[in-house]
């Protein structure tokens, strides 16, 4: 079993009969939710699921997992999730794909938010590996950018595939891959494009899990 999936039978365990479960996105959600279909195969455990991303729902579905949509909920139990990058204070980068957005709502709407991955996903700072997705409604991409980078960031649009045109994500935004410097802490980045017009909704997850859980070489450890 490799750590990824180690770490994804670990949140599962934080799973109890009756509650609602936000589904991630990406391969580490990905075991979560196979985990979630074998409990409730074989051992009967009962919930409902709510997922962050199509993909995410029609694995659920696969699986025969009851799922509701997310606009009949305001709250849910518990959200598990990977993270692209994982700071010492638990901020985290997300949404490499086109996702972000309903993965934010559901992290904000968790009684509790695990966050799950491996050590290969540990930094030092926000941007170490990453540049940070930001999707911005189309119309207001250039006005964006230019406020983006009037506070040092650099970058362009994410281009699509076949690179004859712009990435659409699930919510019909474009996305602004950005650089900025490392000396901007991630409380503050987090509002400086909060506080710009057109974004839509961005990368940065601060101050938003109840716990992280990271598997290296075999062992779990929560932090
Ligand atoms: C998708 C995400 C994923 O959780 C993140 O990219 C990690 O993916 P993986 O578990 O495949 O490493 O944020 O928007």
């Amino acid at each position: 079993m490799n750590d990824k999936q180690l770490v994804a039978l670990h949140a599962a365990k934080y799973v109890k009969d009756g509650m609602l479960v936000g589904l991630g996105t990406g391969s580490t959600a990905n075991f979560f939710i196979e985990e979630l279909a074998r409990l409730q195969q074989d051992q009967g455990l009962k919930f409902t699921t709510i997922a962050s991303s199509t993909i995410s729902a029609q694995k659920a579905q696969s699986l025969q997992l009851p799922i509701v949509a997310i606009e009949h909920v305001s709250s849910i139990d518990l959200y598990i999730d990977g993270a692209d990058e994982i700071t010492p204070d638990n901020t985290l980068l997300k949404g490499r794909g086109s996702d972000l957005v309903k993965e934010k709502l559901l992290a904000k709407a968790a009684n509790q938010f695990i966050a799950v991955a491996d050590a290969s996903k540990l930094v030092s700072y926000i941007g170490q590996n990453f540049t940070i997705p930001i999707e911005v409604i189309p119309f207001a991409w250039q006005m964006a950018k230019k406020n983006l980078e009037a506070v040092g960031g650099i970058g362009d649009l994410r281009p699509n595939a076949a690179k004859d045109g712009f990435w659409i994500t699930s919510h019909g935004s474009y996305v602004l891959d950005m650089r900025f410097d490392a000396s901007i802490n991630a409380s503050t980045l987090n509002a400086l494009i909060n506080n710009t017009p057109g974004v839509v909704e961005h990368g940065i997850f601060h101050q938003l899990t109840s716990l992280v859980l990271i598997a290296q070489d075999g062992v779990v450890s929560e932090r």
